[in-house]
Formats: structure tokens, C-alpha cells, sequence
């Protein structure tokens, strides 16, 4: 099925210089890159993205790291594109991660950990639509 997710370059690897090389990973993995920006989230957008863990322990710290810096927002289209790209990121926790991987190759720890990515098709809409209008997604496939 042909699907759309999001990917969120972290602040981690914005910083370090990683962008064009998680890009490359991901285009050379088969995925189309359909929209694209580079902004810094500020504390309350990083609460409302990743509203679903505001009871975790780790809520204060995640969000203070991921509006600690710019970071690359993109929509990913590709057959399956969700789980495929779940996989090219690897485990939550870089220990934990495949080889190949980007959080194997550039993850800092289980919570600088490069990327993050939609992971399911509800999610995926919820949080395109956080980040872009339709205004500013390649209409492709026409
Ligand atoms: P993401 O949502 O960012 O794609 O990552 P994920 O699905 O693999 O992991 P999730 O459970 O949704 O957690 C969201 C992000 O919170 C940080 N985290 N820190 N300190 C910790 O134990 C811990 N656990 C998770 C990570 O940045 C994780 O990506
Ligand atoms: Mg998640």
C-alpha cells in the first residue's frame, strides 16, 4: 500500500551535521521525499507533538531536547512506507539497534536518538498534518 509518514531529523543530529546523510539513507532505501522543511520547535510545540507521553518519565527531558535546536521536518511516500522506514531507523535504543541502521550508525543514547518516524497510518496523518498544509506536499502519482 502506498503510504505517507513522517520523519523528524532530532536536534542531535541536525547539530552534528547529519541531515544529508539520514536523507541519503532514506532516499537510497527506495523512499520519496514528498515535503520537506528545517524549523525549531518551541518547548509547547515539542509538548503537543509528543503529547501521548506527557505521563512518561522521560516527557520533561524529550522535549526539552527536541526544542533545544532546528531540526528537519519531512514526508516520506513509499510502498509501505511506515514500517519500512521504522526499520531503517532501528531500535528506540541505539544499543538495541540493527546493524545499518540510523540509530545504530548516528544515535547518541535512547533518547538522542536522530530520528523519529510515524508508526501507524492514524499517527501519520496526525502528524503530517502538524507540520504541513497539503499546500506544501508534492501531489505525486498524478
Ligand atoms: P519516535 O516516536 O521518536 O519515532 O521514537 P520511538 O517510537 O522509537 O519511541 P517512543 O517510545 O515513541 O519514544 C519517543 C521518544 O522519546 C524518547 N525516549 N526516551 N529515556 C527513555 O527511556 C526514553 N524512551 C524514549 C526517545 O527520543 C524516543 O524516540
Ligand atoms: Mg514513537
Amino acid at each position: 500500500m502506498l503510504q505517507r509518514t513522517l520523519c523528524l531529523i532530532k536536534p542531535d543530529a541536525v547539530s552534528r551535521k547529519l541531515s544529508g546523510a539520514i536523507l541519503d539513507l532514506i532516499q537510497k532505501n527506495g523512499l520519496s521525499v514528498v515535503g520537506m522543511k528545517m524549523l525549531r520547535l518551541s518547548r509547547a510545540g515539542a509538548e503537543g507533538f509528543y503529547a501521548v507521553h506527557r505521563e512518561r518519565p522521560f516527557f520533561d527531558s524529550l522535549t526539552a531536547s527536541m526544542s533545544s535546536g532546528p531540526i528537519v521536518a519531512a514526508v516520506l511516500e513509499g510502498e509501505d512506507a511506515i514500517a519500512r522506514y521504522r526499520k531503517l531507523m532501528g531500535a528506540t535504543n541505539p544499543a538495541n539497534a540493527e546493524e545499518g541502521s540510523i540509530r545504530k550508525l548516528y544515535a547518541l543514547d535512547v533518547e538522542a536518538n536522530s530520528v523519529h518516524g510515524s508508526d501507524a497510518p492514524e499517527t501519520a496523518a496526525v502528524e503530517i498534518a502538524y507540520f504541513f498544509s497539503s499546500l506544501e506536499l508534492v501531489n505525486s502519482g498524478q
